[in-house]
């Protein structure tokens, strides 16, 4: 074996691996790069979604020459004065992001200081190719052509232009919410995408995310243990099918950190369907000491000296903010129920028109089209109690009857509301196990005869591995024998129900949820798989008094308002939309 050093355009190479993945990541480098220069403007020009060009250009601090060549070496960086890794509040630190690009793109550096002409040096895949004055303003504008196209094992991992753009679209958003403070603009194949003048933190994130947050969101500040959270975070009723539009922040770092990610979700259990996803800008401010930035050579990952503690803090402050804002909603107006109906999607649905351009977001009318059409395709199973007695004044007003035994019509005092009966009991059932283990006693009913239910191996081991845990829920099991579970007990709140079903469920559930997640949080999956079969399905008839019991439980139970997919349970069809529907208004 010979051991030999290995030379240095091979060590940019090898570095490059870890810090340019891709267009995106060459261009957070630099404009990161731009922002600890100290630039107060910062304008990115991409061709081909960075493929062929992507450029910076800054009105940051400048280099001089030998600066200029000493950044383009490895190791080489002016952000750790005195050393002093652990206190690192400059985005870069490595001193090794612009070498590793220098050496799979060519790349053009120009930079002029305050006091000073520009100077400019070309470099070809870590050859420095020429050098020489250039016009340029005080700042800094780098170039990056090319990239990756002398690297074929790379090229191959890079997808199209317009994902590559979309990539760096999401790197650029990350960074203008993480420095509201700074000028952004952004250019690509010669079209202006973005424009972001010097503005507050919730300023930047409203331009910069969905705008629906407007209506759907929920404003977060809290503080615990000399740590600060700040941001917004949608209702779990407007989510996504992808997870693009959560935007985290630690000490003004944008990360991709695990733990934080499964904070947020942690946040929304059983509020949102496990394939759906909220929307956030989070901001978390830690004590330097508390947190490691040097744990992934892009900087994308913390660590926290206490885990725990930042979880609890996003999840306890988040969670907060979600049960206060559903409690107002079922109290007053569901605050995303309203834009749920929109009348006129409603109309257009019920006499199978397009949807006419009015004001209803997209999301809205998709939700209500597919609703109505189900409220006027299904047979009429409906039957219909005289409106005599005089309306109290209940939110959820007082129960009329019941359409294609799914959907229950009520008469509030100012207006109609329709509530989707499966949903709702779920979720009441939910609230209710979960308040009873909340008081350590759960209610149980002895099964008569103890049932046995046949699985496989494994799901049998799984179950008999949380066996105590479900004990505490209400559902006593017990191993019999290799492929068999013994159920004693269910919890009293599920009634008559499937156990076998149920159990299988579980199993399923355990063997997903077998990671990092807490026993809370496992517990919590686990009772929201035991409500949904307790609950009254969609289809079963009721008699007026067992609706008008379902709505008075709803309106006093928490987070009532969605099921625990984060749907909606109910909505409402004010005096004035119903005049608007015939004309009137
Ligand atoms: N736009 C810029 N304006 C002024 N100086 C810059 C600019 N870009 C880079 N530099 C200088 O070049 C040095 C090297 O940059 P490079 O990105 O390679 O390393 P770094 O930022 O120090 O660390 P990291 O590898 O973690 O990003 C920086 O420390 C900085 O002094
Ligand atoms: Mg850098």
């Amino acid at each position: 074996m010979s051991i030999r050093r290995l030379p240095p355009e091979l060590i940019n190479r090898i570095a490059a691996g870890e810090v340019v993945e891709r267009p995106a990541s060459a261009l957070k480098e630099l404009v990161e790069n731009s922002l600890d220069a100290g630039a107060s403007e910062v304008a990115v020009r991409l061709h081909a979604g960075g493929l062929e060009l992507i450029e910076v250009s800054d009105d940051g601090s400048g280099m001089d020459p030998d600066e200029m060549r000493l950044a383009l070496e490895r190791h080489a960086t002016s952000k750790l004065p005195s050393d002093a890794i652990d206190r690192v509040t400059s985005f870069g630190f490595r001193g090794e992001a612009l070498p590793s690009i220098a050496s799979v793109s060519h790349l053009t550096l120009e930079s002029r200081l305050r006091s000073a002409d520009g100077w400019r040096i070309e470099v070809d895949h870590s050859a420095t190719i020429g050098e020489g004055p250039a016009a340029l303003p005080p700042g800094t504008r780098i170039k990056v052509e090319r990239l990756f196209d002398k690297v074929p094992a790379r090229r191959k991992f890079l997808r199209s232009p317009r994902a590559e753009y979309a990539a760096c679209l999401d790197a650029v958003k990350r960074l203008a919410m993480a420095r509201s403070d700074i000028g952004f603009s952004l250019d690509h194949d010669g079209r202006r995408i973005l424009t972001l003048r010097p503005t507050e933190a919730p300023a930047r994130v409203a331009e910069l995310l969905a705008h629906e947050l407007d209506r759907h969101g929920i404003g977060i500040d809290c503080e615990r243990d000399g740590m600060r959270l700040t941001g917004v975070i949608s209702l779990p009723t407007f989510n996504r099918g992808v997870a693009d539009q959560q935007y985290l922040f630690v000490n003004s770092r944008p990360v991709k950190d695990r733990l934080l990610v499964g904070a947020l979700r942690g946040a929304y259990r059983d509020l949102i369907a496990r394939d759906r996803h909220p929307i956030a800008a989070l901001f978390l401010d830690v004590p330097l000491e508390d947190v490691d930035v040097n744990v992934h050579p892009a900087k994308t990952e913390v660590r926290f000296r206490d885990p725990t503690a930042v979880r609890g803090l996003i999840v306890g402050g988040l969670r907060h903010a979600l049960d206060e804002e559903s409690q107002r909603s079922v109290a007053h107006e569901q605050a995303a129920a309203p834009v749920m109906w929109t009348t006129s999607a409603m109309y257009d649905a019920a006499l199978n028109r397009q949807p006419s351009p009015s004001p209803a977001p997209a999301f809205a009318q998709m939700a209500t089209v597919a609703e109505a059409q189900r409220l006027f395709d299904e047979a009429p199973a409906a039957r219909a109690e005289p409106a005599v007695e005089p309306v109290p004044t209940f939110p959820l007003g007082v129960a009329r009857g019941q359409v294609a035994a799914t959907y229950i019509v009520a008469e509030a005092e100012d207006g109609l509301v329709i509530v989707d009966q499966h949903a709702a009991h779920e979720r009441l059932v939910l609230e209710r196990m979960r308040a009873m283990r909340e008081g350590e006693n759960v209610a149980r009913q002895a099964l008569l005869m103890p049932e046995v239910v046949e699985m496989d191996e494994p799901d049998c081991d799984r179950l008999e591995g949380a066996a105590s845990e479900l004990g505490g829920m209400g559902l006593e099991v017990e191993r019999f024998g290799p492929t068999a579970i013994l159920v004693r007990a269910v919890p009293a709140a599920l009634g008559k129900t499937d156990v076998p079903g149920l159990l299988s469920d579980l199993a399923a559930e355990i063997a997903e949820l077998g990671g990092p997640l807490s026993l809370r949080d496992k517990l919590d999956h686990v009772a929201a798989t035991i409500a949904c079969h307790g609950s009254v399905r969609a289809g079963r008839t009721l008699s007026v008094a067992e609706m008008n019991a379902l709505l008075r439980e709803m309106e006093v139970t928490p987070r009532s308002g969605q099921c625990n997919h984060g749907r909606p349970t109910w909505v409402k069809l004010g005096h004035a939309e119903i005049e608007k529907l015939f004309g009137r208004k």
